[in-house]
């Protein structure tokens, strides 16, 4: 029997996941960035802000970022600006549509910031290289989380910081019967309305819905390797940030 696993609430076969996500990522990308802003009110921002000040990349010592699933760069973006002229970045995603975006975003910038076509669960660098690593609701999609984990932990050097941001569970009575019917009601709307298909957004909403809870997220970070690791909820548990290190 061949392993199976889930995209969206559709069990599908383990090999068949990430064409599927990738189909999804090929459809949103050119509306990518601006569907971010309409769907979460612009928070996102602020939530990738959060992520970046938490990283603090130095003002003045070299710091090599690789942010993972990174697609059109915020997170890069953000870091770059955040730190000195020693810090750099590299943006790793599987989707050539959306680095696409992104080197074109760092282009109209003017930010030195590199875009590598690869694999999360099979990533092109050398043990130990990166200062941090960071993945911003990404790593929902990868058809293997443990594969992921186990890379991001690979490439990191020791010392270093690792950050996930990812959607989580609302724990907010009140918040989490809006924020339900506001995920499965509006944002496949939006989505048939700017992109023109709902389809990618539906997935959107039921990945957020499977995706392990914070503590069984960071149990899974814990038995990568990572050590203190510690969660963050964010706007009543829609969001988390995860943190961990390699000692
Ligand atoms: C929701 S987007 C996040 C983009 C960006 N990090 C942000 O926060 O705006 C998810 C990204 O994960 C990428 N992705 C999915 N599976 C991947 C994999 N196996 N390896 C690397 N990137 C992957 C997609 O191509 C997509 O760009």
């Amino acid at each position: 029997m061949s392993d199976t696993t889930h995209f969206g609430f559709r069990s599908v076969p383990l090999a068949d996941k990430q064409r599927r996500v990738d189909d999804v990522f090929d459809r949103v990308a050119r509306r990518y960035d601006l569907m971010n802003d309409l769907m979460s009110g612009g928070l996102h921002r602020a939530w990738k802000e959060a992520l970046v000040a938490k990283l603090r990349p130095p003002k003045t010592r070299p710091f090599a970022l690789l942010d993972v699933a990174g697609g059109t760069g915020d997170i890069a973006f953000r870091t770059v600006a955040a730190g000195g002229a020693n810090v750099s970045a590299t943006v790793a995603d599987i989707n050539g549509e959306m680095l696409a975006v992104g080197r074109a975003r760092a282009q109209e910038r003017g930010l030195d910031v590199e875009f590598v076509e690869a694999n999360a669960e099979a990533l092109p660098f050398a043990d130990k290289r990166f200062d941090a690593v960071t993945i911003a609701f990404g790593i929902r999609n990868m058809p293997r989380i443990e594969a992921a984990l186990a890379e991001m932990y690979r490439v990191l050097k020791p010392g270093g910081r690792f950050l996930c941001l990812e959607f989580s569970r609302v724990d907010v009575p009140g918040l989490d019967a809006l924020y339900e019917l506001y995920s499965f009601n509006v944002i496949p709307e939006l989505g048939r309305l700017v992109v023109g298909d709902s389809e990618p957004y539906r997935y959107l909403v039921e990945s957020i819905r499977r995706f392990p809870d914070r503590e069984t997220f960071a149990g899974m970070m814990r038995k990568a390797g990572f050590a203190r690791v510690a969660a963050t909820p964010m706007s009543g548990g829609i969001v988390a940030l995860h943190s961990g290190w390699r000692l």
